[in-house]
């Protein structure tokens, strides 16, 4: 699976990459109500300049990316200093108040992820195989302490089991997610021309740990 992406990243194939923050993270952040220093755990995060955004309301972020390439271009695009550290299974950029962990999302425990007390998904669950989203939702639950907000932007297309990006319905949100978070749909996009429609949510972890 690694394989894959890191592909994708060597070829440029990174459509999914946006050269701003995305509007729903701008939109909807602030009222979910999350404490104004909560350190934010961004899975799987490319180099999203939603990572600088969050920095930039004053939240420590924890994202986590397992191809290099998507580590080094996240750096490279800003001049301030990078220091570096090891943890089991990952190494750690920091810069600013951004920190990249570079590894597996799957090999991140707590402790590791102690502090952490918010969390943002986009781009996350739907870029993993219907198998692995199961186990995606339930390791997110096991990170997030209860009370922790996060949002999550899903999208569905109409090319049935095809990926990434998979097609993630509200059924499956619900059942994925709804055991450990509470959740609140916040707004629904209308298809764009590849037939894709993003769909915005609140969740809140309802305690205690599973
Ligand atoms: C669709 S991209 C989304 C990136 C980012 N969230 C954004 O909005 O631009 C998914 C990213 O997750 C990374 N990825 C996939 N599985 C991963 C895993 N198990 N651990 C860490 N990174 C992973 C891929 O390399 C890719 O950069």
């Amino acid at each position: 699976m690694s394989d894959a992406w890191r592909q994708r990243w060597q070829e440029g194939r990174i459509g999914f990459h946006r050269d701003a923050p995305h509007p729903a993270l701008i939109e909807h952040w602030q009222a979910l109500g999350s404490a104004p220093n909560a350190k934010v755990l961004v899975p799987l995060c490319g180099k999203s300049l939603d990572m600088r955004w969050l920095a930039s309301q004053g939240h420590p972020v924890l994202g986590i990316e397992f191809v290099f390439e998507a580590v080094e271009a996240f750096l490279a695009a800003s001049p301030a200093p990078v220091s570096r550290y090891v943890e089991p299974d990952f190494t750690i950029f920091r810069q600013g108040a951004v920190e990249v962990w570079h590894g597996d999302f799957f090999h991140l425990h707590l402790p590791q992820a102690a502090e952490i007390g918010a969390f943002y998904d986009r781009a996350a669950l739907v870029a993993l195989p219907t198998a692995t989203r199961q186990r995606y939702a339930f390791h997110l639950a096991q990170l997030t302490p209860p009370g922790a907000k996060g949002l999550l932007v899903t999208l569905t297309h109409d090319q049935g089991d095809q990926g990434p990006p998979y097609s993630v319905d509200d059924a499956e949100v619900a059942r994925l997610l709804a055991p450990n978070f509470r959740l609140e749909k916040l707004a629904t996009s209308a298809p764009d021309e590849r037939g894709r429609g993003e769909s915005v949510w609140a969740l809140e972890r309802r305690g205690p740990r599973c």
